[in-house]
């Protein structure tokens, strides 16, 4: 059975172990610093899957060594934003957590597939790729499957189309200035832009760039859960079972798209091996400055990042 391990037990960590659980790919680890409650978790989830009838191993930990030989590791450790926070207020305590936690995963699972979900997440991605020192097929980030499902839902909203027939890419960094595409997403094929009226489309994507930021209002105490955890499960289900699937993740650039040394989310396709390759879609003249502003704003994350930790 592969196995899959899940730094940070909470919210999102949780719920990516409930949703991969449901697909019975891999036996899998929860590991959280707070006592008894990623034993828990793991006990509670392993007591519900005779109900669905799915046979999977769940293990809660306090302890990296319970993560030994992982074929994927989800980092979801750190705090997450509350009501009037920024991605980046969250750098400085999350810098640290994460490049723990890559490092004591990657000790005991040296050929582990790395999916980076906590925030900011451009930044935390890279942090964990030069922390370890990986190539950078093995460290990828989530955050574009999560900002596109939102962006296919506002779309299934406003045109009563299933979402089977809708197709979306945000990309860019996972920040306010995120790129949803209007000419490379559709509806059955139809570009959105001539699909949506003007100003109905730039409803959706001023409500994409925002959807974070719209559950924590709501819920005040956190942020979304539900649709991060399956975003980090569908990339776990990608790797394991060596699907080749496209989806926009956050990728180390190394000239693509003209951007080098910083984390970005772009269209990956992944498989076994983590990310086999990144597509370069033609952007036009409204893309490209969408995309340049998006990536200016990632740097100076990163930088910021640098001026903290040691990398
Ligand atoms: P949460 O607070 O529910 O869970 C985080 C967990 O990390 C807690 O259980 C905490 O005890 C644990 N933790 C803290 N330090 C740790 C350490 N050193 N080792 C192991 N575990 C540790 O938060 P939630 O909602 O799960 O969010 C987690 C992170 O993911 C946040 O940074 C959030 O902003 C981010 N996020 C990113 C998304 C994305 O699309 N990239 C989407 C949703 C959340
Ligand atoms: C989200 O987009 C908070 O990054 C998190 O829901």
């Amino acid at each position: 059975m592969n196995k899959i391990s899940i730094i940070g037990a909470g919210m999102t960590g949780s719920t990516a172990a409930h949703w991969l659980a449901e697909k019975e790919i891999a036996d899998i680890v929860l590991v959280d610093v707070v006592e008894g409650m990623p034993q828990g978790k793991a006990l509670d989830l392993q007591e519900a899957l005779p109900i669905i009838g799915k046979d999977v191993e769940l293990t809660g930990s306090n302890d990296y060594a319970a993560t030994k030989n992982s074929d994927v590791v989800i980092i979801t450790a750190g705090i997450a934003r509350k009501p009037g926070m920024s991605r980046d207020d969250l750098l400085k305590t999350n810098a640290g957590i994460v490049g723990t936690a890559a490092l004591e995963t990657l000790k005991h699972s040296p050929d582990a597939i790395f999916i980076v979900l906590t925030n900011p997440l451009d930044t935390m991605a890279y942090l964990a790729l030069k922390k370890t020192g990986l190539p950078r097929e093995r460290v990828l980030g989530q955050a574009g499957i999560l900002d596109s499902a939102r962006m296919r839902a506002f779309v299934a909203m406003e045109t009563g189309v299933s979402v089977e027939n809708i197709q979306c890419y945000v990309l860019g960094g996972h920040g306010d200035e995120m790129v949803p595409l209007t000419k490379h997403s559709n509806v059955a094929g139809i570009p959105l832009r001539d699909y949506l009226p003007a100003d109905r489309l730039a409803a959706i994507v001023e409500r994409t760039r925002k959807g974070g930021a719209e559950v924590i209002n709501l819920l005040k105490t956190g942020s979304a859960y539900y649709a991060p955890g399956l975003a980090c499960a569908q990339m776990a289900d990608a790797i394991l079972r060596d699907k080749h699937l496209i989806v926009p993740c956050a990728a180390m650039m190394q000239g693509e798209y003209g951007l080098d040394d910083m984390y970005f989310g772009v269209p990956v396709q992944i498989g076994r091996a983590g990310m086999e390759r990144i597509v370069e879609y033609k952007l036009d003249e409204e893309e490209r400055a969408m995309f340049d502003k998006s990536a200016a704003a990632v740097k100076e994350t990163h930088e910021a990042m640098k001026s903290l930790v040691q990398i």
